[in-house]
C-alpha cells in the first residue's frame, strides 16, 4: 500500500492529504508497512517457546537484572506480564516466560507490552510486533529487533539476567 493509498483509506483528502503526503517524506518512505493485531489468532508463535528448566540454584547467576517472587506477582497466569524496571516479563505458556524490553525499535518509545492472544510482544504506538525472542514479525513496522532477556526459574523466583 503506498503512503498515498493509506492516507486515503484514512479519510484525508484534498489539503490535508496534501499536506500529510509532504511532511516528513523520506525516499524509503513510498511503502508503508502495515502492521497487524489479530487480537483473536490462535496461531502459535514463530519462535517456539523454549520453555524454562526449572533450576534449583539460581544464585549461579551473576548480574541478575530482576529477581521476581512468583508467589506474589502477578505472573501466576499463562498470558500474564508485568513490567519492571522496563523490562517486560510473560509468561507464555505453563512455567515458560519470555522477557524483553519495553524500548520500541521502531521509535524509542516505552510502549512495548505482551499481547498473550497472539502469543507475541507488541508495540501499542504503531503496533510492531515481536516474537518472543524480539524478533521483528514479518509485516512488522520495524525490521530491527528489540533486547531480549534471559530467564531462569525455580519455580517459586523467576530471575532475569
Ligand atoms: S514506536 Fe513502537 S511501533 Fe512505533
Amino acid at each position: 500500500m503506498t503512503r498515498y493509498e493509506f492516507l486515503k483509506s484514512m479519510g484525508f483528502t484534498g489539503a490535508a492529504l496534501m499536506a500529510a503526503l509532504t511532511s516528513c517524506v523520506k525516499p524509503e518512505d513510498t511503502y508503508i508497512p502495515v502492521a497487524k493485531l489479530d487480537v483473536n489468532s490462535t496461531t502459535t508463535p514463530t519462535t517456539p517457546v523454549t520453555p524454562v528448566t526449572p533450576t534449583s540454584d539460581l544464585s549461579k547467576i551473576t548480574n541478575p537484572l530482576l529477581k521476581i517472587d512468583l508467589t506474589t506477582s502477578n505472573l501466576k497466569n499463562v498470558g500474564a506480564y508485568i513490567i519492571q524496571a522496563n523490562i517486560v516479563v510473560a509468561q507464555v505458556s505453563a512455567g515458560a516466560y519470555a522477557a524483553v524490553t519495553n524500548l520500541c525499535s521502531h521509535e524509542p518509545k516505552r510502549k512495548v507490552i505482551y499481547d498473550k492472544n497472539a502469543s507475541q510482544f507488541y508495540c501499542t504506538d504503531h503496533g510492531a510486533t515481536f516474537d518472543l525472542k524480539g524478533v521483528p514479525l514479518p509485516n512488522s513496522i520495524t525490521n530491527r529487533s528489540i533486547t531480549a532477556y534471559q530467564v531462569a526459574t525455580d519455580g517459586k523466583t523467576l530471575v532475569v539476567y
